[in-house]
């Protein structure tokens, strides 16, 4: 049977409100990143192959990619990882680049048994037999900092150890004083022009709003989802 993968729309305006790039440039971002379809089939692959037909994930995908090939990052931190959706994107995105890191940290949550139960399972639960990122390509995985723990412990030393985060994604806990405690924690070595994103905003009581009001910013949401971001003046 033949592989139909779902290619989300794609929000160009988001993606040029938030890198200041001209739309032509951000047309021809996204147009590159649909034709990645081997990635997104890949990665569709691995999931069926798990048993699950749904799985929670960045519903922009392919924005992230587009962020990343026009901001040229240096760095990127993310925090959630599950599966990889968002993970392979950016580093698709890093590989065509030819530079950059993609730094992620996930503390993953077990499915409690052999089968999916959605009355049970926390629709980011590990399949049995895989680890975070499962699903992103292993052609991509070189060079990916990947690091198992929870972020209220790594998050501080890895920021620690960069000179700056270029771009911040939230997707881990979403409470107002988790996510809150995460742009504290990394704001420091997020430069001028660098973008914060957090996902699921309509959980994080408005957190995401009143960090980004400290900087003068009002955080832009991506058509049909609640993932949002800002770019630091
Ligand atoms: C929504 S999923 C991430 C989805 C991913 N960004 C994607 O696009 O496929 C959230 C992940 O964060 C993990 N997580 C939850 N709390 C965490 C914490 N305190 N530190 C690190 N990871 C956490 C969950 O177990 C899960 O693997």
């Amino acid at each position: 049977m033949g592989e139909t993968p779902r290619v989300p729309k794609t929000d160009p305006r988001w993606v040029a409100e938030l890198t200041g790039a001209p739309v032509r440039e951000v047309a021809e971002a996204l147009t590159e990143a649909t034709k990645e379809r081997a990635l997104e089939e890949h990665v569709q692959r691995e999931h069926r192959a798990a048993g699950r037909e749904f799985y929670a994930e960045i519903r922009a995908p392919l924005e992230l990619y587009a962020l990343a090939r026009i901001l040229k990052p240096a760095h990127i931190v993310e925090v959630g990882v599950s599966s990889g959706v968002s993970s392979a994107h950016f580093l698709q995105a890093l590989q065509r680049n030819g530079r950059g890191t993609l730094h992620s940290i996930d503390f993953p949550t077990p499915q409690k048994s052999t089968r999916f139960s959605e009355n049970e399972d926390s629709p980011v639960a590990l399949p049995p037999g895989r680890a975070s990122g499962w699903a992103v390509p292993s052609t991509l995985k070189q060079g990916w900092d990947l690091r198992i723990g929870r972020s209220e412990d790594l998050l501080p030393i890895l920021v620690d150890e960069l000179d700056r985060v270029d771009i911040f994604l939230h997707d881990d806990l979403h409470t107002f004083e988790h996510a809150t405690w995460e742009f504290q924690t990394v704001d420091r070595k997020v430069p001028s022009g660098g973008v914060v994103l957090a996902d699921n905003t309509n959980w994080l009581d408005g957190a995401l709003d009143r960090w980004a009001s400290r900087w003068g910013s009002v955080p832009v949401r991506r058509t049909g989802t609640w993932l949002c971001g800002f770019r630091k003046p």
